[in-house]
């Protein structure tokens, strides 16, 4: 198997069975973030004990790409502190947005997303959960809007 279509897989295992999909009782962050040009919609939630993300969720409608990186940002950040995830954040801004240098490839599994820069449609379908968790971990009231 190469890696396009282990890239392939991780996403369509993503989209169909999404970790960590479920509302949460008790977060303490919260943060809405919505797609105008779709009108997809996602809320991600978010536990933080001892400056660590203790648990994080999402719920939300959204096409295969929201769904996967939302599901595959929830275990990539799960345990993390607050700090790490906002590195990886910002990793991933550069990834989905074609300004990363390096190789995808440290990133793990969230590498199976880099193909995405260059659908520019398709950008904000995989930026709007990791939006939406800086969001979060912010502490910010106003939903986030991908444009
Ligand atoms: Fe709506 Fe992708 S088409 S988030």
């Amino acid at each position: 198997m190469d890696l396009r279509e282990l890239y392939q897989d991780i996403i369509v295992d993503h989209n169909r069975n999404p970790r960590n999909f479920r509302p949460m009782a008790g977060a303490v962050r919260i943060a809405e973030g919505y797609n105008p040009l779709c009108g997809d919609k996602l809320s991600v939630y978010a536990k933080i004990e001892d400056g660590r993300i203790a648990d994080v969720s999402f719920v939300g409608s959204g096409c295969a790409i929201s769904t996967a990186s939302a599901s595959l940002m929830t275990e990539a950040v799960m345990g993390k502190t607050v700090a790490e995830a906002e590195v990886l954040f910002a990793d991933m801004h550069a990834l989905l947005t074609g300004t990363a240098s390096g190789d995808p490839a440290r990133l793990g599994k969230l590498a199976a997303l880099a193909g995405v820069k260059d659908y520019p449609a398709r950008v904000k379908c995989a930026t709007l959960s990791w939006h939406t968790l800086h969001a979060a971990l912010q502490g910010e009231l106003t939903p986030v809007v991908t444009e």
